[in-house]
């Protein structure tokens, strides 16, 4: 049977998306899309086999990096699994604004906290070699992945610690303080779409800012005077965001739209005052 036969019956079989059953299909054969109109080879019933059982998953709504284990996050492929948040492209801004901000040789510090895969730590370590980075994550299994991907990318410049936060942070200061940390509300409707996710990497108290909010109250105290701090938080959170900022008497308060023109994080300066 034809590729683009077999893609029409199963798209109908699993009521997907055509471009879900590429996916998949480019996946199992090894293949890229551009490779499924020229494929010529007769399928084997154990590839056949696996398409069905990736397609039966992907039905049930299981995100398609957690079927492969990996996720594309900037240059990297990163391990991924259910203890885990699937890196999102919109987090790639943050990365973004670190390297618009310091040079090729930037040999200074930066802290990523609630690390999850590493995304963006280790995206900063490959881009920034002479940076001394630091990675946390409450989550012990969390920790585990992010130091599988550091091993993956031989990345010697970053340390993965399991910390809550900044509790084992102690008298350590940093250039840049940097987190995605969980901002969504426990009622949010959008959370029915992200049941396979770890609620502990999506959801926050307080309307979704007690994370944002402990991080803005104890940053200050672990950034070095020229410093800034990074957060990126939910497409209606930039308003609230900034005023904790201000309260704290953070400098330079300013928000940051992503490619899909929403205000996807807010950066700010270190205070002069009010320690
Ligand atoms: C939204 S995910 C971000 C993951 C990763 N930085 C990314 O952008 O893909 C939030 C992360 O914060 C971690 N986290 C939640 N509460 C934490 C806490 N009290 N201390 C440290 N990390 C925490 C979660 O385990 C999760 O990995």
């Amino acid at each position: 049977m034809a590729l683009s036969t077999l893609i029409q019956e199963l798209q109908k079989q699993y009521q997907l998306d055509k471009r879900e059953i590429e996916v998949v299909m480019t996946y199992v054969l090894k293949i890229n899309t551009a490779g499924l109109f020229i494929y010529d080879k007769e399928l084997q019933q154990p590839q056949l086999d696996t398409i069905h059982q990736l397609l039966e998953k992907r039905q049930q709504g299981i995100p398609f990096a957690y079927l492969t284990g990996t996720k594309d996050f900037w240059s990297l492929s990163l391990n991924v699994n259910e203890y885990t948040l699937i890196p999102r492209p919109e987090t790639e801004l943050i990365v973004e604004y670190v390297l618009e901000k310091t040079p090729s040789d930037f040999d200074g510090s930066i802290l990523d906290l609630g690390t999850g895969t590493g995304a963006i730590a280790l995206s900063l370590a490959l881009e920034r070699p002479k940076a001394n980075i630091f990675a946390i994550d409450q989550c012990s299994k969390c920790v585990a992945t992010a130091m599988s991907n550091k091993d993956k990318y031989q990345l010697t410049n970053v340390t993965v610690l399991q910390s809550n936060w900044f509790e084992n942070l102690t008298g350590k200061r940093f250039d840049f303080v940097i987190s995605n940390p969980p901002y969504i509300a426990k009622d949010d409707c959008h959370l029915s779409n992200l049941q396979f996710e770890p609620r502990s990497a999506l959801v926050a108290d307080k309307k979704g800012y007690s994370d944002l909010e402990h991080i803005i109250n104890h940053a200050k105290h672990h950034m070095t005077k020229t410093a800034q701090l990074i957060l990126e938080h939910g497409y209606n959170q930039s308003e609230v965001v900034q005023q904790k900022l201000k309260s704290n008497c953070y400098l330079n308060v300013k928000s940051h739209r992503d490619l899909a023109g929403i205000q996807r994080i807010t950066t700010a300066d270190a205070p002069k005052s009010c320690y």
